[in-house]
């Protein structure tokens, strides 16, 4: 398997092949910066780290969204039959009219937690990906992560929730550190109790099998301490702030991807 483009999420995606057991001689990754494929080489050095497209039945490409015609045609030319593209905004007709011959094309939202093997990403079959494409597109995702399927049209809502996601929880987060520090806490510590909050509490929601409001009303009693937080956000519109942050966002990845 080829993997297009050894930036960010290249790299990540070939660091979970490795991590699952895949075998080093099974990938190939073509990166045109000369640099970048030094790093690769060194950190992977079982790895061949190729200067362009080569060969390879199945590619993934992860390569800048206006790279990704000039890339789709290239491994097209080289010989794929399927690809799984992780460009943001980069439609499967686009792909599949840049290939200029029948190519599977399966399309892909990560987000950037797969740095970390903890990604959450939503997948879509393009007009040739049968079943077996989208199994196999599943597999080298799942190595960074969990994988959904959704149509492609749900993909701009997609980006609006999980792609843009991880900046909301960080906001959230950064929140969470000032008001622990203007309740009269050191920064360090209000830091630590909250990353492992927002840890521990997303632990328990994917671990625990129990729905958020199920965990949230365990731990708001009666008249208590968490009962009167939650009546201040609920005030001040948190959760309608929600709805209104995924909507724009996935708003403005449909303008973007006009
Ligand atoms: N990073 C994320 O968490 C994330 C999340 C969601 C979606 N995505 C999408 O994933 C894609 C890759 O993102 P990234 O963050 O990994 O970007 P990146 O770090 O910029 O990586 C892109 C890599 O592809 C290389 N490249 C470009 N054209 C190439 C070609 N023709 N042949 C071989 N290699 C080529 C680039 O080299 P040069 O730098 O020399 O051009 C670069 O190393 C983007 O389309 C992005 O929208 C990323």
């Amino acid at each position: 398997m080829l993997i297009v483009g050894g930036g960010r999420m290249g790299e990540a995606l070939l660091s979970g092949l490795l991590a699952a057991g895949r075998p080093a001689s099974d990938l190939v990754v073509a990166e045109v910066f000369g640099p970048r494929r030094e790093q690769l080489a060194a950190a992977h050095p079982d790895v061949p780290i190729v200067d362009a497209v080569v060969a390879a039945a199945s590619a993934v490409i992860a390569v800048k969204p206006g790279d990704v015609p000039g890339v789709a045609r290239a491994v097209a030319g080289a010989g794929a039959r399927r690809v799984l593209s992780v460009a943001a905004g980069v439609t499967t007709q686009s792909i599949e009219a840049a290939a200029g011959r029948p190519l599977a094309v399966v399309r892909a939202m990560p987000n950037t937690p797969a740095l970390i093997g903890a990604g959450a990403a939503a997948i879509s079959p393009g007009s040739a990906a049968d079943e077996d494409d989208l199994r196999w597109a599943e597999e080298v995702l799942g190595a960074v992560g969990v994988v959904v399927r959704v149509p492609e049209a749900a993909l701009d809502a997609v980006t609006g929730l999980s792609g843009s996601g991880p900046a909301y929880v960080f906001l959230v987060a950064e929140a969470m550190i000032e008001a622990g520090v203007l309740a009269g806490l050191p920064r360090e510590v209000a830091a630590t109790l909250t990353m492992h909050t927002l840890l521990g509490s997303s632990r328990l929601l994917t671990d625990g099998g129990a729905t958020p409001a199920e965990l949230r009303a365990a731990v708001t009693s009666p008249g208590g301490t968490t009962a009167a937080g939650l009546r201040e956000l609920e005030r001040r519109g948190v959760r309608a702030a929600f709805l209104d942050a995924v909507a724009a966002a996935a708003e403005r990845s449909r303008e973007l991807g006009r």
